[in-house]
């Protein structure tokens, strides 16, 4: 079993990216361009308050007129968040995240976020960890 934890123990950058409700979008839209990634997190405070991702901006914003400089990202984020625990399997993320209408999930330990895991991380460990497995198996066959 891979735990959250392992996992976001293995991430490369530490970081977590978030910006406050009263920001605007384009200011979201440049923290995500700048750390490359596709979605921040909505933070008040310590508190999570919800998740803005591009998608939410190409489906939310920009058709409906909404311009990126002066849209607070409360206006267009999800609020609803889907938050795991660091001891959860990630095969059970991966069920969370074939169910919900999320590519993020925020991980929250005694009550603060301490990461967030994508659907790419997610995917990518689950496949090596299955190639790990087969090769075992294949050399254990022919041995
Ligand atoms: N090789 C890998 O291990 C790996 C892992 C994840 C994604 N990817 C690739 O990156 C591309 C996009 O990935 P995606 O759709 O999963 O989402 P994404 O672009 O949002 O995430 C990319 C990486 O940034 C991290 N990240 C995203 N938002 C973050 C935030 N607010 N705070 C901290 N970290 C954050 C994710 O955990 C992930 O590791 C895809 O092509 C995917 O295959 C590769």
């Amino acid at each position: 079993m891979i735990t959250v934890k392992k996992l976001l123990d293995t991430k490369s950058n530490q970081e977590i990216w978030a910006v406050r409700p009263g920001q605007m979008v384009i200011e979201a839209l440049e923290v995500m361009a700048e750390a490359n990634i596709g979605a921040v997190l909505v933070m008040d405070g310590d508190r999570l308050v919800g998740i803005f991702s591009e998608r939410d901006y190409a489906r939310k914003g920009i058709i409906y007129g909404r311009k990126a400089q002066k849209t607070p990202v409360a206006e267009i984020m999800k609020a609803e968040t889907y938050p795991v625990s660091p001891e959860m399997d990630i095969e059970d993320c991966m069920e969370l995240l074939a169910d919900k209408p999320t590519r993020h999930l925020p991980v929250v330990a005694e009550g603060r976020v301490i990461g967030l895991l994508s659907i790419g991380d997610i995917v990518t460990t689950l496949v090596n960890d299955q190639t790990v497995l087969i090769e075992h198996l294949e050399h254990y066959i022919s041995h």
